[in-house]
């Protein structure tokens, strides 16, 4: 028999990556604050977007969904969050150029505080410590590594303020495309992918001046001046998820509040489990993180259970298997998917797969490696005769050294000089960009 799933039908599966919190009086008093406050995100909203991946998915748009691979407290500023959404602006146009189709764009911003460890515990100066599992529930400090309940309303309103400026920022005039040079960074001035943005560009200030002349209506040019912008994060941590689920007032159905699309993490996709669960029930567009432990079995029953009806627009499924790794994995999950007729958004995430220790002692992705796999990605779903629908990275507008490589040539020896991250080696904006001209290349011959 078939139950009836509800929001806190999770809690009785097994469960991974999560923590134990002490104080359980603790933790049902901020579960219960939570699930008063406003949720985040609209149904509506998350209907929208999920039509706008049923375009991804049908080859009409392409998907762009990068930040942070955490987000931190203390790293929590206006010019961050403007700086990374400048460059995703800017990523977005360049694809628009080369993919001559609309580009939906998702922040791995305003809710992506949680991370999975392969690790329960971490050595930090030779003391065994718990891991540190993202601000919403220890801290970085090793005598804050304790779990809090607490962090999760300081991500709840972190979150909320972040999303109240991005909201601004995309529906407020600053993105509007004749802004487009504006979006610039300092940092990035002088360089290569900086000149050819530049070059892209003025070719757009010129036919917008041209359709201006030629009495384009006013309606269209009002649609210029506004753009769409998602928020995603990984649905690990499920009591913050449970306590902003809301009804929608319209449908009846629930929709998870806390951010427009939500995924599940290649370490808590169990079939069984109770992310999977979790995920299942909500209306929202869910993605799937997809490593090289994969089965076909596993992913069938997995979107069979996350789909059921096949909807458009509802799974985007993200592989990650590092560069010259694809050909072994992802043809054989095509071919199930596409066997089974399952409608699907393919992603590639270029960074997961491709972390490396450098011999100076830092977590970093060698660039090169990056866009291999993206080409990799490009090339397989041609020869399969599928959709390579969109591409998901950590990155940021900071100008760091985290990720070696690319046009600005960081070296191992360079990643001291800028490394920033709470968690996993992001692109910088010269890198992003960088990435972005070679996708825009894949593109033009999709
Ligand atoms: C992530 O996206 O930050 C992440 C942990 O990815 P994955 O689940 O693919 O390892
Ligand atoms: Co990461």
């Amino acid at each position: 028999m078939l139950n009836k799933w509800t929001k806190d039908g999770w809690r009785s599966l097994p469960r991974v990556q999560m923590p134990t919190y002490e104080n359980k009086l603790e933790l049902e008093a901020v579960e219960r604050q939570l699930s008063n406050y406003p949720p985040l995100v609209f149904a509506g909203e998350a209907r929208r977007l999920k039509m706008q991946l049923a375009e991804v998915s049908r080859g009409n748009a392409f998907l762009l969904q990068g930040g942070d691979c955490a987000e931190s407290f203390d790293e929590f500023n206006a010019d961050l969050i403007r700086d990374s959404f400048k460059v995703l602006l800017q990523m977005a146009v360049v694809l628009t150029f080369g993919g001559k189709c609309p580009i939906v764009k998702i922040g791995r911003m305003a809710g992506q505080f949680a991370k999975p460890r392969s690790s329960d515990f971490e050595i930090v100066n030779e003391i065994e410590v718990p891991s540190y599992r993202g601000d919403i529930i220890n801290g970085m400090p090793i005598d804050q590594r304790v779990p809090d309940p607490q962090r999760m309303l300081q991500a709840y309103t972190q979150a909320a303020a972040s999303l109240n400026l991005l909201r601004a920022f995309s529906q407020g005039g600053f993105a509007d495309i004749k802004r487009v040079h504006s979006w610039t960074l300092e940092s990035a001035m002088g360089g290569e992918e900086y000149s050819k943005f530049h070059h892209l560009a003025d070719k757009i200030s010129e036919s917008l001046e041209f359709m201006k002349a030629a009495g384009v209506s006013s309606t269209e040019n009002e649609m210029l001046h506004k753009v769409d912008f998602y928020t995603s994060h990984e649905s690990l941590l499920l009591e913050y998820e449970e306590a902003l689920c809301r009804v929608d007032s319209t449908s009846g159905m629930t929709v998870a509040g806390s951010g427009h699309l939500i995924w599940i993490g290649d370490r808590t996709r169990q079939v069984d489990g109770a992310h999977v669960e979790f995920c299942s029930g909500v209306i929202n567009p869910i993605g799937l993180k997809c490593g090289p432990s994969l089965t076909e079995e596993e992913l069938i029953k997995l979107i069979t259970k996350l789909n059921p009806s096949n909807e458009l627009g509802r799974v985007t499924l993200i592989t990650r298997f590092g560069a010259n790794e694809s050909d072994t994995y992802l043809p054989r999950l095509i071919k199930a998917v596409t066997r089974e007729g399952f409608e699907v958004v393919w992603s590639c995430d270029p960074m997961h797969g491709n972390t490396v220790k450098s011999h100076t002692g830092f977590k970093t992705r060698p660039f090169d490696r990056v866009l291999q796999e993206v080409k990799d990605f490009f090339a397989i779903h041609k020869s399969e005769g599928t959709i390579p629908g969109g591409i998901h990275i950590e990155m940021t507008g900071k100008d760091v050294t985290e990720c070696t490589g690319g046009l600005q040539a960081i070296a191992d020896e360079d990643l001291s000089l800028r490394y920033h991250t709470a968690c996993d080696p992001r692109l910088n904006a010269s890198q992003s960009l960088e990435l972005a001209f070679m996708v825009a290349q894949e593109l033009q011959t999709r």
